[in-house]
Order: structure tokens, then C-alpha cells, then sequence
């Protein structure tokens, strides 16, 4: 009897030794992370690192989200450190620019501070079945429907021009359950089932034309930005919804040859909402896919879920850490293999904090801007 709970001790023991040395073998221990850069480890400040983007030049634009609370605090000041481009997580969509028909409100002083401090402004978004005022395509004709979707188009490219470089024209427009005919138009959010959730009013009153005249009337507006369609899960894990997307934007191109003088839609975005289980094999399938086009490829909204349903760790460990550090080396591996095609990689969410996922810590600052492993992963995807 006592020389088996003994043994139990020295199992238990030899056990725990184990997880010790797993931690010292494996976990990413301030200190034990070695950075090219002297005096980096894990979990610097965000203000004693290397500029993120510089990482990247000749490659693409490195960006993050911003809003115009972000001015004068230092969320701006890192932003402007570490990235060379951004977006506006919430400020440019339709409900903020034109919550009411005809008034418009600008977050012109967040621009003007994002083009002072020498990053780009990237517009997004401007057609959506979401975070959309129901008077834009409800209750209305047609043809007031496409009054009111090109008026807004035409105004807000009209007032950011020469400083917004690229617009999300559409955003979203096929159905997460997209069919696997080789018609697009079927794939498309209707408001055929107004119970379901993946509808877009958009389709249901104006038809699929919507997206053609979405982008013209932004080529019209303001033919020195790229134009962009923009989706989430379009890697290879919804073959449907990518070759949904792929067909669409090659039939617009090959319907509206040169409209402006080039393809009416410059590129795609793939929003990259990831998590651990995503397998970039599938995401370097796309980027092949979406390259065979010819058009610019975003990596628009970049962040990997490390803990959610599903997922192998319940609580942000310092084995989750390095599992999604891993995970974003493996997709930057990508990013820069393909980087002639790739125009921007931008992340969605400063830090976990913050994030519209924040209880699945999917970014690469800590709630104090710390830099988390997923950082240096970035930083150098190789070592890792
Ligand atoms: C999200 C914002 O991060 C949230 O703050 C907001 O409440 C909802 O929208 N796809 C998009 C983004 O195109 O606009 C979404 O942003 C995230 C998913």
C-alpha cells in the first residue's frame, strides 16, 4: 500500500518535472525569445520596439484599425509607429457618414491626423447590408435605392478625394452558405427570407446589378482609387464562397473592360477573421486564385481567435500564445511569398483589449501594448 502511493508521488512528480521542462523547452519566457534587435523581448512596450512595417517595405503596407478616439492618446502614437496604413474600424461606414438622409459627418480631422502623420487612409465601407440606415434601401423604389446608394458613393469619394487611397466598394455580398453553381448571382445575401440572417436589402430592391453600379459610380467619383471588393471566409475552408467571389469579379471585369481606363474592380479583400484552426494551406489556395485574376489582393481584417469554441486552449495560456504566434508566422510566410500580389496586410484590432473579439485575445499587443509572441511572429515569421 505505501510503496504504491509512493510510486504515485514519483509519477506525479515526474509528471510535474515534465510540464517544468515542456514550459522551459517550449513557452516563450521573457528573455528567452531572441529578436535581431538588441534589447527586444517578449513583452516589450510597444514604443521601445522596431517599427512593425519596416519589416515589410517593398513587400506591402502594413495597416490596423483606428477610430477618432484614437487621436491624441497613445493608440495613435503606436499606430503611427508600427503601421503604415489604416482603416476606420466603425467612422466611414454608411450609418456614421450619412446616419441621415442629405447630413453627413465626416471624420475629416482623423484623416487630415492619419495622412499628417504619414500613413495611408483606406476606406471601408461603403455598400453593406449592415451598419446601413434604413432609409438608404428600405421602403424605397428602385430607383431611389440606386439614388440613394450612388448619391452616398459619390459624395464620400467626392470629399476624401486625393486622401483616401482605396475604397471597400462592396462589402460582404455573398451568403456564407454560397451555392456551388458556377452563376455567382446565386451565391448572393437576399432578403428572400427576411428570418434568415445573411440577407442584404441591397440584392432584394435594386437586383445583383447593384455591385456593378456601386463601382462605377466610385470609378466615377474619384477615378484615382482602388476599388475593392471585400468578404470574410474566403479561403479554401469555403471553396464555394471563394469561387463565388473569383466569378464575380471576373465576369464585372470582363463585362466592364477598361471602365476608367483599367478592371472597374482593382482587387480583393479577404477580411481574414482567423482562428487556430484555420489551415493556411487553404489561404494560400485563394491568394493563388484570386491572383489568377489580375487584380490586388488586402489582407483586410486580420486576426486569429485563439480562444473560442473549438478551440484546444479555454483560457489565453502561454501554450495558446504560441500556437497563434505560429499561426500568424505561417500565414506572413505566405503574405510574403506571394507579395507581388498582396497590396496590404491589415490587422483588425490594436490590441486584445480592444478587439471586437477581445474575449478570444486575437491580436499582437496585450491589453498594457506589450507585445505578445504573435508580435515577433510577425516581426519574423521564419523563426518560428
Ligand atoms: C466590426 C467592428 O470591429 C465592430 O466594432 C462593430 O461593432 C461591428 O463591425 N467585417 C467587417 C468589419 O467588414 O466592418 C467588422 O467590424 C468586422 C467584420
Amino acid at each position: 500500500m505505501n510503496t504504491g502511493k509512493a510510486g504515485r508521488i514519483v509519477a506525479a512528480a515526474i509528471f510535474m518535472a515534465s510540464l517544468v521542462s515542456c514550459n522551459f523547452s517550449f513557452g516563450n519566457k521573457p528573455g528567452e525569445y531572441e529578436s535581431d534587435e538588441p534589447g527586444e523581448t517578449v513583452g516589450s512596450s510597444w514604443d521601445v520596439l522596431t517599427p512593425l512595417h519596416s519589416r515589410y517595405t517593398g513587400q506591402f503596407l502594413l495597416g490596423n484599425i483606428i477610430s477618432p478616439l484614437d487621436l491624441n492618446t497613445v493608440r495613435f502614437n503606436l499606430l503611427k509607429r508600427h503601421f503604415n496604413t489604416v482603416t476606420a474600424e466603425n467612422a466611414m461606414k454608411p450609418d456614421a457618414i450619412q446616419y441621415q438622409r442629405g447630413q453627413f459627418t465626416y471624420p475629416d480631422t482623423m484623416v487630415n491626423a492619419v495622412l499628417e502623420a504619414g500613413m495611408q487612409m483606406h476606406g471601408h465601407t461603403l455598400v453593406w447590408h449592415s451598419q446601413t440606415p434604413l432609409w438608404m434601401n428600405t421602403g424605397v423604389s428602385r430607383e431611389q435605392a440606386i439614388t440613394n446608394m450612388t448619391n452616398h458613393i459619390t459624395q464620400v469619394l467626392t470629399n476624401f478625394q486625393g486622401k483616401v487611397v482605396s475604397w471597400d466598394v462592396v462589402n460582404e455580398a455573398m451568403r456564407n452558405d454560397a451555392s456551388p453553381s458556377t452563376d455567382w448571382r446565386l451565391s448572393l445575401r437576399k432578403n428572400e427570407n427576411p428570418a434568415q440572417s445573411e440577407n442584404s436589402r441591397w440584392n432584394q430592391i435594386i437586383g445583383d446589378e447593384y455591385i456593378e453600379l456601386a463601382f462605377k459610380a466610385a470609378r466615377d467619383a474619384d477615378p484615382a482609387a482602388k476599388l475593392y471588393y471585400n468578404d470574410y471566409n474566403l479561403n479554401m475552408s469555403n471553396p464555394n464562397k471563394a469561387y463565388a467571389v473569383y466569378r464575380m469579379v471576373k465576369d464585372i471585369n470582363e463585362r466592364c473592360p477598361a471602365y476608367g481606363g483599367r478592371k472597374l474592380i482593382d482587387g480583393i479583400g479577404m477580411q481574414s477573421h482567423h482562428h487556430l484552426n484555420t489551415d493556411p494551406a487553404t489561404v494560400e489556395e485563394s491568394i493563388q486564385l484570386f491572383a489568377s485574376l489580375g487584380v490586388e489582393i488586402a489582407i483586410s481584417e486580420l486576426d486569429i481567435q485563439a480562444v473560442f469554441y473549438g478551440s484546444p486552449y479555454s483560457s489565453f495560456t502561454e501554450d495558446a500564445a504560441k500556437a497563434q504566434a505560429q499561426k500568424y508566422a505561417a500565414l506572413f510566410i505566405i503574405f510574403k511569398k506571394y507579395a507581388a500580389n498582396i497590396s496590404r496586410v491589415t490587422f483588425w484590432g490594436i490590441d486584445d483589449a480592444t478587439s471586437w473579439r477581445k474575449e478570444s485575445f486575437p491580436v499582437l499587443f496585450d491589453k498594457q501594448y506589450k507585445a505578445k509572441p504573435a508580435f515577433y511572429a510577425v516581426e519574423n515569421p521564419n523563426k518560428y
